[in-house]
């Protein structure tokens, strides 16, 4: 088993915080470099082929900072470009679709009921969600929706309140109506909008987060070091102080003095 002591995570903006304050709690021994690219977030809307050259230019920049590993934190990045991702770097990649999956099938198996999926438009046509858990179980019945204002709603740090309230209903309408029994949040932003998901959908249903499992995923496969020492470095595309009083708010008041880089450098 190698030993991880230095993590890449990336995505396109914020989101992959929610997926990085899980790794920091659970691995606090392991070191970590995010990077954040803000200068292009959403990725959510773009095309693939879009969405593959940015991600491989984000894994390009985190290979040069010496990690053992690499968590794609975006799900519209592991959707449709993580082949890519893993011939560019030679660490270990992980990503959100399968450990997503797995915790999913757990629920599933024990509870049964129809599997709601949201994510931004091009991981739901992707189809990676689908494709991985009708491979695990073709008969489990499924649900997909696109909500593409979550992830402008959260960059714009507005996670509570009326107009919140208001898009969660129109999205997730369909999805309670329908009876989901449980609901993958398979975008990083959405954990910031959890309390308003949790309060409309009700608290009978299972809500899978990616963080936890790729977390589990880690803690399995890989040797972690045992203290607590771990450091994190942050690196955004755009310019830093909105990020960085976004970031340390949502990180509980760490202090987040991100480094902004001019060019990825592919
Ligand atoms: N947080 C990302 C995801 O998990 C990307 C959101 C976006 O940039 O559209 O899909």
């Amino acid at each position: 088993v190698a030993e991880v002591k230095k993590i890449g995570v990336f995505d396109s903006g914020l989101g992959g915080l929610t997926v990085l304050k899980t790794l920091q709690r659970e691995l606090p021994g392991c070191s970590f470099v995010y990077l954040g690219d803000t200068a292009r977030t959403p990725y959510g809307s773009k095309s693939g082929s879009t969405v593959v050259r940015y991600s491989v230019e984000c894994a390009t920049f985190l290979a040069r900072h010496d990690i053992d590993l690499l968590v794609v934190a975006c799900n519209t990045a592991s959707s449709v470009a993580l082949e890519e991702i893993a011939r560019v770097v030679s660490c270990p990649v992980i990503g959100t679709i399968a450990p997503a999956v797995r915790e999913c099938l757990s629920h599933q198996e024990r509870e049964g009921g129809l599997v709601g999926i949201l994510g931004t438009r091009a991981t739901i046509q992707s189809a990676a969600y689908q494709r991985a858990i009708h491979s695990a179980n073709p008969a489990i019945a499924l649900s997909a929706q696109p909500c593409p204002l979550f992830v402008p709603l959260v960059e714009e740090g507005i996670t509570s309140g009326p107009i919140v309230e208001k898009i969660v209903e129109f999205y997730l309408r369909p999805l309670r109506e329908e009876g989901v029994s449980s609901l993958i949040l398979g975008c990083t932003h959405y954990p910031l909008l959890l309390g308003p998901i949790r309060d409309f959908m009700g608290n009978h249903i299972a809500i899978v987060e990616c963080a936890d499992a790729i977390a589990r995923e880690i803690q399995s496969s890989h040797d972690i070091p045992l203290d607590r020492g771990g450091t994190s470095r942050f690196f955004v595309t755009d310019e830093v102080s909105r990020f960085n009083s976004l970031a340390s708010t949502f990180l509980q008041g760490a202090l987040v003095e991100a480094i902004k880089v001019d060019s990825l450098g592919s």
